[in-house]
């Protein structure tokens, strides 16, 4: 690890731990000296990039919180002794901004890791979550409380709740019942005064809009979500096709893009492009000869045949998508595995949105774009349309809605600290006439640094809203980001919950 910063060892911070002793018993504040610090500190990131020595500044301590006093002590002790907050749920930030700072401030990181009950109401179809949790707790938690229900968010099951849904969310079900944000009915939340606001009536309208999708780390804390949970029938179905490029991947994936948007919102087909392949994934909300024959007509393409499809209960799909035939056998309490799964590769992240189709030309480009090496290159592509088309772009921080065809995510992985990305970087300039324009627009959920950071007014000044602009229309689009910022003014205007990427403060 690269040294501590000097301030780190000023009485200034020693004053921090001591402030929160008397309110957060010493077991849950983790400094650099205890066994535990190290394991804590790399249990839910799965990046290597953010444990590789030239990346990573350690924390001064990592809190552990058992309740919500405890969060609320660490935010009155780090303001008072100047000492910034970290909040992490499950970690999976794609910039890796929950657990280390770029900039040398004194920082101690809040971990929610051990805040993750969920409490499911199948009566009212709602359940309180945990920021804590991961989705898959949450799938598991629902599933059995309440079959016949799920949620509508992403596909990775050690991804956390807290900095999904302030994110936004988007999964396999988004096409009929939206993203995760948009499904969050009430919300318990810490601000940047320390006090703990029970409910979306406490937070008021404002903040409350901007929780649902204006991204994690800006506004406050958020210990727990209400979540309307959504009907799914007791079988769906999960087909996976892949073709190369000799059995006419490049002019499958030209006609997905306008096929998969316009799709009934029961039926999404996602695609991964590796290795010059084409790799579609379904999750359609019914069984497979449906399947088969909305893509007979639609996509005839594909070829795709009942041989093709495994039909199963949707808490086995949210199992068997991320962890396919490894767990033919194995029942979906795969779901609570330990989130310290082994930490593989470096990755880097990058997201467009399109809104026109690319030609079979340019598709061709792209599969065949050089790898820079050793390195591997993927493309996931992710339909819209459906309901994500009908919200307006306004109800919630995240503009991506009417008009977008499909989400792309890139992600470059490698496997050592030699390496650096070249394959994301060299195609995302590339494919800069194609997609979305002015500005071009990413999703906050893939944070991406390369896109932009915050500067600060002046040195210990709060982070400017010009340099704030530049990655965060991208996120929010113009007026959903001067609405954020609005809102930041008023409930943090001292901006105390800041990072990189952080929503500036806005006083007009
Ligand atoms: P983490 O704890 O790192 O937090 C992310 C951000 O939110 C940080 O800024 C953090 O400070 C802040 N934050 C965390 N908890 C908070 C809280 N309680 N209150 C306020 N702020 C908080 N996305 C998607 O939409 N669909 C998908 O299918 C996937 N799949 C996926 C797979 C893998 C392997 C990775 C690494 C990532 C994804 N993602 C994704 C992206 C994912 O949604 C995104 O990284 C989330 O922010 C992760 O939330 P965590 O709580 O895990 O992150």
């Amino acid at each position: 690890y690269m040294p501590a910063p000097s301030l780190a060892t000023s009485s200034g911070n020693n004053d921090f731990i001591r402030c929160l002793l008397p309110d957060v018993p010493s077991q849950l504040v983790l400094t650099p000296g205890s066994p535990s610090f190290k394991p804590v500190l790399v249990s839910s990131i799965r990046n290597a990039r953010f444990v590789a020595p030239a990346t990573t500044r350690p924390p001064l301590c990592i809190v552990t919180p058992t309740n919500a006093s405890h969060v609320q002590a660490a935010v009155r002790c780090g303001r008072a002794h100047g000492v910034r907050l970290r909040v992490r749920s499950g970690g999976h930030d794609t910039e890796g901004i929950s657990s280390r700072s770029q900039r040398p401030e004194v920082f101690a990181i809040v971990d929610l890791a051990n805040l993750h009950d969920v409490h499911v109401n199948p009566q009212e179809a709602t359940a309180w979550v945990d920021s804590g949790a991961t989705l898959g707790e949450l799938y598991y938690a629902v599933a059995k409380a309440a079959p016949g229900l799920g949620f509508p968010a992403g596909v990775c099951p050690t991804v956390g709740v807290g900095g999904h849904l302030s994110g936004g969310g988007q999964g396999l079900m988004m096409r009929k019942y939206g993203l995760a944000a948009d499904n969050i009915v009430d919300a318990t939340f810490v601000d940047a005064d320390g006090n703990l606001l029970p409910d979306k009536k406490a937070m008021g309208d404002d903040l409350f809009w901007a929780i649902r999708g204006g991204g994690g780390g800006s506004f406050g804390i958020v210990l727990s979500f209400k979540v309307r949970l959504a009907p799914v029938p007791p079988t769906v179905t999960f087909f996976s096709v892949t073709r190369s490029m000799d059995q006419g991947a490049v002019e499958a994936v030209t006609k997905w893009q306008t096929v998969a948007p316009a799709l009934p919102d029961d039926l999404t087909v996602r695609v991964n492009v590796q290795q010059r392949q084409a790799n579609f994934q379904s999750l359609y909300l019914g069984n497979c000869s449906a399947v088969v024959a909305t893509l007979r007509d639609r996509l005839p393409e594909l070829g795709v045949t009942q041989a093709d499809c495994r039909e199963m209960s949707w808490l086995q799909y949210a199992a068997y998508i991320y962890f396919g035939d490894a767990i033919n056998s194995t029942p979906p309490e795969v779901l609570l595995l330990n989130r310290t799964l082994t930490l593989g590769r470096f990755y880097k992240n990058k997201s467009d949105y399109v809104n026109k189709a690319l030609t079979k030309d340019e598709w061709e480009k792209i599969f065949t774009w050089p790898s820079g090496g050793a390195v591997e290159g993927q493309l996931v592509l992710e339909p819209h349309g459906g309901r994500m088309g009908s919200i307006a772009d306004a109800d919630t921080p995240f503009p991506h809605r009417g008009g977008v065809l499909y989400n792309i995510q890139y992600v470059e992985s490698w496997n050592g600290n030699s390496s650096t990305p070249s394959w994301v970087n060299t195609l995302y300039d590339f494919m800069e006439p194609l997609v979305s324009k002015n500005p071009r627009a990413a999703y906050a959920n893939y944070r991406d640094l390369g896109i932009g950071v915050n500067k600060q007014v002046h040195v210990g000044g709060v982070s400017s809203y010009q340099s704030g602009k530049v990655w965060g229309e991208r996120y929010f689009g113009g007026k959903n980001f001067k609405r954020l910022a609005m809102i930041k003014g008023r409930v943090d205007a001292g901006d105390y919950f800041r990072n990189e990427q952080s929503v500036p403060p806005l006083h007009l």
